[in-house]
């Protein structure tokens, strides 16, 4: 069975390849590279027991992306391609609405045209904006707080209205919390551009001393220590529940949401500690102004995940830490470029 990966040479695209092949699919990649790089293409294969083919794609171009499914072979598609700069989403909106959007409904036009009817859709936890309970669960008011949780809802909307009215459509909506690590042989991870935006690339870099400290937006929050806490799921552990996602869209009919998390906060000034044990040295760190936007803690009610397609998540903070300090150790700069 062949599945396109949209998005499939990013972070989490490329791990997911790797699990894909593992459990005997075949894979087409289309990708623009807009936030990623050939090497991580180059690497995922070597992770690959099986095929992986690429077509260099954007997805905003509805004849490129009709191209993708001409051959007939695609069984399903798992969608990662978007962007995803909550900050540059405040100040370039419509770059993220043309990008997220446009794509999401070419590649549902050709879905339609083509009779393939299966798609996997990463959403995000950012969808329940500022919740009013913890831990959060799927059925929960969802809100967007920023252009970029915007795109994320305005889709899931879309596959929602898009199922309704034709069965053969069969959607898993899968809410991703805060994904960090790296694959464990150190090949694959995490390689943003310029300086990170996230706290754990931005810890990584600082315990690679390639930034001098990191600044821990806020100790004033409503939690334990004061600082933001966040469901933090290895990104090994997410890239499998795709897997078990796909396995129900093989078997059953309908619209399905999840979250993925691993159902466990971890605050800003644990994640420090738990990445200086894996590293063996001390990182610094300033306390800085509250970041715009962010709230005090969100972690997720993993529940319906385990029920519905027995996934839950195996690792820990320590193996996130381990394997994230791995892919920085080999890699200090990133990705070369090609
Ligand atoms: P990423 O930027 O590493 O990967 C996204 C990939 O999509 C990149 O390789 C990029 O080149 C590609 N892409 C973007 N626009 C494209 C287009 N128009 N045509 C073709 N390819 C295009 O991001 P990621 O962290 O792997 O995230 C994957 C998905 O998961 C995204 O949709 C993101 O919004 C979502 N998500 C990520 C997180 C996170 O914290 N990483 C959290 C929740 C949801
Ligand atoms: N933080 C710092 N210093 C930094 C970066 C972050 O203290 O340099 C803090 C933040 O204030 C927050 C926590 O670390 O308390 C996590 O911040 P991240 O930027 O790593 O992650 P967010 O939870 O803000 O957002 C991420 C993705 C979103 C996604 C969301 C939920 O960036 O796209 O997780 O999945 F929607």
């Amino acid at each position: 069975m062949k599945i396109l990966v949209t998005g499939g040479t990013g972070y989490i695209g490329s791990h997911t390849v790797v699990e894909l092949s593992h459990a005997g699919y075949d894979v087409l990649i289309a990708d623009n590279y807009s936030n990623s790089k050939p090497e991580a293409l180059n690497r995922t294969r070597q992770l690959c027991p099986g095929s992986v083919e690429f077509e260099y794609c954007d997805l905003r171009d509805k004849y490129a992306t009709d191209s993708l499914f001409k051959k007939g072979d695609i069984d399903a598609v798992i969608h990662f391609a978007g962007l995803k700069a909550v900050g540059e989403s405040v100040t370039i909106p419509l770059k993220y609405y043309e990008n997220n959007l446009f794509s999401s409904i070419n590649l549902l036009n050709s879905m339609a045209k083509f009779g393939v009817g299966k798609m996997v859709f990463s959403s995000s936890a950012t969808v329940y904006g500022n919740p009013h309970a913890l831990p959060i669960v799927e059925d929960f008011p969802v809100q967007t707080t920023n252009p970029y949780g915007a795109t994320k809802l305005i889709i899931e909307n879309i596959m929602k209205d898009v199922q309704a009215a034709d069965k053969s459509f069969s959607f898993s909506l899968l809410r991703y919390f805060n994904p960090i690590g790296a694959h464990p042989s150190g090949l694959i991870g995490e390689d943003p551009n310029g300086i990170p935006n996230n706290l754990f690339p931005y810890v990584a870099k600082v315990a690679g001393g390639k930034l001098p400290h990191v600044n821990v937006y806020g100790n004033d929050y409503s939690t334990e220590d004061g600082t933001g806490v966040r469901d933090y799921i290895h990104v090994v552990d997410l890239a499998k529940g795709h897997l078990f996602a796909l396995d129900q869209l093989f078997e059953e009919s309908g619209i399905f949401t999840y979250n993925l998390g691993t159902g466990r906060g971890y605050s800003v000034l644990e994640v420090i500690s738990a990445f200086e044990k894996a590293c063996g040295h001390e990182i610094p760190y300033k306390i800085a102004p509250r970041r715009g936007g962010d709230i005090d803690a969100c972690y997720a009610d993993t529940s319906l995940a385990f029920e519905k397609l027995g996934w839950k998540a195996e690792l820990d903070i320590e193996d996130m830490c381990r394997d994230g300090w791995n892919f920085q150790v080999l890699n200090p700069n990133g990705y070369p470029d090609a």
